[in-house]
Parts: C-alpha cells; sequence; structure tokens
C-alpha cells in the first residue's frame, strides 16, 4: 500500500513536470520594475526594451530567442552624451521607448524621450522633444548613437516605417488646446525625415479616446502597424493604474477613416478589481519566425490579491500573452483574463539563488544608480574580490547622484544580503544596504558611527507614513570586523538585519510595503523597488574612506 501511494505520487509529479514544460508558461516573462515593454523580432532573435525614469543607465535592451528566457545585453542609452541626468525628480528621466528594426538600412531604432524638467509639486513640466538613438549592433552597447531629436513635442513616441518608404513619428500630447473633449492626452502624428529627424508634416490630431471623459479620457503609448493593407493604432489608455487597458483601432489608410475594433479593450484586467494582477495594458506585439503571434505589456502585482488599493512595490513588470488574428483584429489569450499561469511555450525553472562575487567584473549589467554618475565610483580590482563603493557627499535622498549600485526587487519574497568592510571615522559616513524606491521613501540597515558615543554602530534606518517620517534604530557592534546586513522582502513588509561573525541575521526595524510603492502629495510613481549597496560622506562633504562590498547575493524565501 505504501509503495502503490508512494508511485502514484512520484507518477502525479512526472505528469505535472511534464505539463508545465510544454504547456505553460509563467509570467511575468520580466520581473521586476520593467514597464512599458517594447518588442522587435529580427530573425531568431527577440529584443524588448522598457523604461527606466530617473535611473542610469536609461532603457534596458533584454534578449531571447524563445520569449521566455530573457536576457540584459545591454541598455541603449549609457553615456552622459546620451542621457545626462542631473537633478531629475522621482519618477522623471526616461518615459516609453518603442524599439524598432529598420530592415532595408539594417538598423535598429530606440526612441524616447527625457522628462528632465518635471518637478510635480511645484507643477513645474516642461513636454519634451523625444529623441531616438541607431545602431547596427544591437549586441555592443557602445555602438547606440547620440540622440537625433524630432519636432513634434510629446511623450511615448513610436516610429513607424510605412512599406513606401516614408516614417511616421506619433506621440502622446495633451490636445485639450485643441479639442475641450479629447480628454487630458490624445495621439498626434507627423512624416518626419529619418536621417534627421526634422518634420515632413505638419502634427496632426490622430488619435482620441472613445472612453467616457471621466474614465478617465487618456491615449497614450501608440504603436503603428502595418499587416494585410490595414494600419493598425495600438494605444494604452485610462491611465497606467489599475483601470489601464489596450485598445486598438483600423483604417486602410494613414487619412482615416479609422474603425475602433467592436471588441475594445482588447486587454483588461481591471474588469475586476480583485484580479492578482492589475494595469494590464501598453502593449507591444510580435511574431514568431512560424506565424504565431505574442503581445507583451505592463502589469503590476498587487501585494494583497483581494484589495485593488493593495499596493505593488515591484512596480509595473513585464506580461505576455498569445494573440489570434480573428477577422482583422487581434485578440488577445482569447479574451480572458490575464493570469500568472499562461498556455503554451514553456516554464523556465528560475534559480532560487542569485549572487555576485565581485570578481574581476559586475556579474551582470544589471545594475543601476539614480541619475547619470559625474564619474566612476566604483572599483573591483583595488581589492580583488570585493566591490570598493567611495562616497561622494550626495545621500539616497538627494536628487543627485549617490554613490550606490542597485538591482530590481524580481521576487516578493526574497533576502538581498551583503558582507560589508567599513570603517567610518565621522557620524556623518555611512554604508549599507538599502531598499529603495525614491529619493523620499528608502529603507537602510548600515554601519555608521553613532553621533553621541561615537561608537561605531549598525543603524537601521526606515521612512514610513505620509510624511516619509524617518526612524532610526542602533545596535552596537564590535569595532572592527566585517558585518552582513540583510534585508528580508516578504509579500507585505521588509525586515533590516545584521549578523556579525558567524551569527545569523537579528532584525531590528521593519517597514510596511505600502511605503515602497507611495508618493508624498502632489508627487507621482511610476518606478518600482530597488536592492542596493551604497555609501555616502553625507553633509554635502567627501570622504576618503572606502566601502568594501564582499558579494551582494538574493535568495528565494
Ligand atoms: C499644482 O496643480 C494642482 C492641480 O491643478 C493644484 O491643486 C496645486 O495647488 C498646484 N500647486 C502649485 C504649487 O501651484
Ligand atoms: C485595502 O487596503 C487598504 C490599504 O492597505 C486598507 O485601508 C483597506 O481597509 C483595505 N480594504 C479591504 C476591503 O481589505
Ligand atoms: C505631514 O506634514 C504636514 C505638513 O508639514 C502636516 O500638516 C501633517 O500633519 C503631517 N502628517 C503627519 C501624519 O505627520
Ligand atoms: C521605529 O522603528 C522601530 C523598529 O522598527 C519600531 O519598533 C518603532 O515602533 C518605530 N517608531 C515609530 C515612531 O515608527
Amino acid at each position: 500500500m505504501r509503495t502503490f501511494i508512494r508511485n502514484r505520487g512520484f507518477l502525479i509529479t512526472l505528469t505535472t513536470i511534464i505539463l508545465r514544460i510544454s504547456h505553460a508558461f509563467q509570467n511575468p516573462i520580466i520581473p521586476g520594475f520593467n514597464p512599458d515593454p517594447t518588442i522587435q523580432r529580427v530573425g531568431k532573435d527577440y529584443f524588448l526594451a522598457t523604461s527606466t525614469f530617473e535611473f542610469f543607465p536609461g532603457v534596458p535592451i533584454y534578449h531571447s530567442i524563445d520569449l521566455i528566457n530573457w536576457e540584459i545585453i545591454g541598455h541603449a542609452l549609457n553615456r552622459p552624451s546620451q542621457l545626462n541626468l542631473r537633478g531629475t525628480a522621482p519618477s522623471g528621466g526616461i518615459f516609453a521607448p518603442t524599439l524598432r528594426y529598420h530592415e532595408q538600412t539594417r538598423t535598429y531604432y530606440m526612441i524616447t524621450t527625457l522628462f528632465d524638467i518635471i518637478s510635480p509639486p511645484d507643477n513645474v513640466t516642461h513636454t519634451p522633444r523625444s529623441f531616438y538613438v541607431t545602431t547596427k549592433n544591437i549586441w555592443d552597447e557602445k555602438s547606440w548613437s547620440d540622440p537625433t531629436y524630432v519636432d513634434q513635442w510629446g511623450f511615448d513616441p513610436d516610429l513607424f516605417f510605412d512599406t513606401d518608404g516614408r516614417t511616421y513619428l506619433t506621440t502622446t500630447l495633451g490636445s485639450q488646446f485643441v479639442d475641450p473633449d479629447s480628454g487630458y492626452f490624445a495621439i498626434w502624428i507627423s512624416e518626419i525625415d529619418i536621417k534627421t529627424g526634422n518634420a515632413l508634416s505638419e502634427a496632426r490630431l490622430f488619435h482620441v479616446s472613445d472612453l467616457p471623459l471621466n474614465t478617465p479620457r487618456l491615449a497614450e503609448g501608440s504603436h503603428l502597424f502595418k499587416k494585410e493593407g490595414w494600419y493598425y493604432l495600438l494605444t494604452a489608455e485610462a491611465g497606467t493604474e489599475a483601470g489601464h487597458r489596450a485598445m486598438i483601432s483600423r483604417a486602410r489608410s494613414l487619412n482615416g477613416p479609422w474603425e475602433a475594433n467592436p471588441q475594445n479593450p482588447i486587454l483588461y484586467n481591471g474588469h475586476k478589481m480583485s484580479n492578482p494582477i492589475l494595469a494590464t495594458g501598453h502593449a507591444d506585439f510580435v511574431s514568431t519566425p512560424t506565424g504565431d503571434w505574442y503581445a507583451v505589456f505592463l502589469g503590476t502585482r498587487p501585494q494583497n490579491p483581494a484589495n485593488s488599493t493593495g499596493k505593488n512595490q515591484l512596480g509595473r513588470e513585464t506580461f505576455m500573452a498569445s494573440m489570434k488574428w480573428v477577422d482583422g483584429w487581434p485578440v488577445i489569450n482569447n479574451g480572458e483574463d490575464i493570469t500568472f499561469e499562461m498556455p503554451g511555450l514553456y516554464d523556465l525553472e528560475r534559480p532560487k539563488k542569485w549572487r555576485d562575487d565581485f570578481s574581476g567584473k559586475l556579474g551582470d549589467k544589471g545594475y543601476y544608480t539614480p541619475r547619470t554618475p559625474y564619474k566612476k565610483f566604483y572599483s573591483l580590482d583595488e581589492r580583488p574580490g570585493w566591490l570598493r563603493i567611495k562616497g561622494n557627499p550626495y545621500t539616497l535622498s538627494d536628487r543627485e547622484t549617490p554613490a550606490t549600485l542597485m538591482r530590481k526587487q524580481v521576487d516578493l519574497g526574497t533576502v538581498w544580503s551583503s558582507e560589508l568592510d567599513f570603517k567610518p571615522t565621522n557620524p556623518r559616513h555611512e554604508a549599507g544596504v538599502t531598499i529603495f524606491l525614491s529619493i523620499h521613501y528608502h529603507n537602510e540597515i548600515a554601519i555608521t558611527l553613532h553621533p553621541e558615543t561615537k561608537k561605531r554602530v549598525i543603524a537601521a534606518k526606515t521612512r514610513m507614513g505620509v510624511n516619509a517620517s524617518l526612524n532610526t534604530t542602533y545596535a552596537e557592534i564590535p569595532e572592527t570586523g566585517t558585518v552582513k546586513l540583510y534585508i528580508k522582502a516578504e509579500p507585505s513588509k521588509y525586515s533590516l538585519g545584521y549578523a556579525t561573525g558567524n551569527g545569523k541575521p537579528i532584525y531590528i526595524a521593519e517597514v510596511e510595503n505600502r511605503w515602497l510603492q507611495a508618493y508624498l502629495p502632489g508627487w507621482q510613481v511610476f518606478t518600482g523597488s530597488f536592492f542596493g549597496v551604497y555609501s555616502t560622506a553625507g553633509l554635502g562633504l567627501p570622504m576618503l574612506v572606502p566601502a568594501d562590498f564582499n558579494y551582494v547575493e538574493t535568495e528565494l524565501l
């Protein structure tokens, strides 16, 4: 009997594995803060890019040959002549990109918008002109060109190469000044000279959302396609929150008349606010070499699935669904809601543990710094096997470039840890690990000197509440020796801990995760949380003491 049960269990397990391998894939396909995905296939290779806002380098390029296993190969914006973020507000910076390949010239184009002058509480925002960068070798990130600016205003730009050789630019722009009933944002179009970016036609109002004014009526994130004699205009509508959705319309000519898909929205989880995935929208389409179609789009994982006000501390992530064409219209996931497990392709086994030992170079290209560093602030060869960070005058709360390397949080339940060797000589010196959303909401566990005793201590700093109030907790440690630092992320909270010698982590502070997707009144959040290592001299003064990190590691809970 016992043998029978064991065998049966074995059979069931085997069947489950086979089913999972052959028939289903897991969403999100690129977890962590990866909004506004745009995808392009060239031959057997898929490339996908996402928005980065105030983080540098800008616009990661991910590569895959099967749409499931994605690897970051570089960033389109990786030097100050392309992207110089100075004083950029949280959630300002680089908005949604479009990635396209121009067959005739074998050139990749990445077009995006830099919101550098955006200061939400002061209502100071300039609607900038978008720019594109190009490369013939997408594998070499250094080969991306400097920016070419276009003339038409607006954000969420799209480049469309028509079959007659003409190039069209569409962008998102406030249109109330043309049509008070158009809502807040609508899509505009102009023909451009792809060599110079110069407009070849007047910009004209191209698409206004059909949604009721109070939905809200926002049309953004356009992508223009041509297929079998039809032009298709795909848009992201109703804002990027829980009501976000994808809409499509078509015409035989770019001059119209346009026909809205009677099945709109073609992507919308927000009709049921208890869905564990919300905000699905801002889509882009791709076909496989064998003629299957897929849509990639952003979505969120609210922390408390039964409660639509539950925050999503990972930000907006990249999701995918299969797509069919029925009567000349795209049907995503057979018109059903987007779920974590989706039919088709295969299930990628993600490693439970990821570690960078800092052996000579950074483990991969997934590291970011808020805003563009003035110069290199870290070294991997001054102390071999360690990441040496040289703290600068800026802290993680400054609208500047603190000395930090951050990675996107990609799992809801995980422990981020590092081992730090740091001997501060002044209470303003501080180095450690952070869970970071923005200059307002970030939490650290660090080594510093106690302001009164001047002894080397652990400081746990949390920021919560509507005013992001700082709360510091101290713990005593030996005067010398390395310390291990831990941030334990769980779906509902983060805990900050440390360990000395071979001891187990002692957690001394915690913060609810809703403060990792919060904003001060008047500000906005379009980003997600990052784990990081950092060092700061504080008080606007420099520091000579280095902070040496032995490794960084994440391990699933
Ligand atoms: C910014 O605009 C909002 C909405 O129009 C308004 O309520 C607020 O008072 C403005 N803030 C400033 C500093 O002008
Ligand atoms: C939903 O979450 C919010 C914020 O966390 C909370 O205030 C509210 O009571 C919750 N609602 C329900 C029905 O659980
Ligand atoms: C937040 O700050 C404002 C302005 O200083 C103050 O009026 C308000 O009481 C503060 N709220 C809390 C919860 O501390
Ligand atoms: C400050 O943080 C400590 C440790 O997490 C916590 O016990 C305490 O309640 C916090 N105080 C306030 C005012 O939030």
